[in-house]
């Protein structure tokens, strides 16, 4: 297994307890912006860009969940983090949940954003080794034209987000399918996670449904659900009052031990 990681891009706002920002497929740290007003002046916040989006690097391969992972731990060491929150969306929720089993005594709490635990359906597998296929054909156009519009509900939002996508390359995004696609079940052993955890989900997800969340809630040690009635995938941007003061509550209970 190659898990050589990568100096990722990143941005840093605030001061206290380190929290670091992992956000979903195929986005970039920017899709955090609307909370960091909230949570600032409760923590140090570090918002990267994951590999092969955004800024960051573009290197060859698949991008495993774990290999991720690898590259958070590397970030942390960089900036010599010993303990840290970790708050994942989607795609960055299973990089948190692959970081939480390599590295637990690394991780003082998580916070899980319209993601899940279990592997993919096959059916679903399959789908995205097409859909990558396809953006090797066709390129960016293909995700964004089909993602962008069930995300939110909100139009100026479906426009900012299709821009947001149309920013990253096929290399990355196609290595980020593959990954996603092969990614373990974490249902197993998520029992084994002791940290305190806030599971956030909004009702109208098109993505990863609230049922899955709630089975990561009942399964985590110390977790609670924050449900969002009438929002969807993106909640840090349909939501984000009511997920910054999720989130907020999680910091301080990790603070106060
Ligand atoms: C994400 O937002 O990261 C993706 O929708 C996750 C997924 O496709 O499973």
């Amino acid at each position: 297994m190659n898990l050589i990681p990568v100096q990722l891009y990143y941005e840093e706002f605030g001061k206290g307890f380190p929290v670091v920002f992992l956000h979903g497929f195929p986005f970039d740290h920017t899709i955090w912006e609307p909370l960091v007003p909230l949570i600032s002046d409760q923590a140090r916040l570090i918002l990267p860009d994951l590999r092969g989006l955004g800024r960051s690097p573009v290197p060859d391969g698949v991008y495993s969940m774990r290999l991720l992972a690898e590259d958070v731990l590397n970030l942390l060491n960089t900036l010599k983090i010993e303990k840290a929150i970790l708050v994942g969306h989607s795609m960055g929720g299973y990089a948190g949940l692959a970081f939480a089993q390599a590295y637990p005594h690394r991780l003082a709490g998580l916070g899980l954003v319209s993601t899940q635990a279990g592997a993919d359906a096959p059916e679903r597998r399959q789908a995205r080794y097409q859909l990558a296929e396809e953006v090797g054909r066709k390129g960016v156009k293909v995700v964004a034209e089909s993602m962008a519009p069930k995300l939110t509900q909100n139009p100026e939002q479906v426009k900012s987000l299709h821009k947001l996508i149309m920013q990253n390359k096929a290399k990355g995004i196609i290595a980020c399918l593959k990954g996603m696609a092969e990614r373990p079940d974490a249902l197993g052993w998520l029992s084994a996670i002791s940290i305190p955890a806030v599971v956030v989900s909004g009702d109208a997800d098109n993505f990863v449904p609230l049922e899955r969340a709630q089975t990561m809630t009942q399964l985590l040690g110390k977790a609670w659900l924050v449900k969002l009635p009438g929002v969807g995938h993106m909640p840090m941007i349909d939501a984000p009052q009511v997920t910054a003061d999720a989130l907020n509550q999680l910091i301080q209970m990790v603070i106060s031990g």
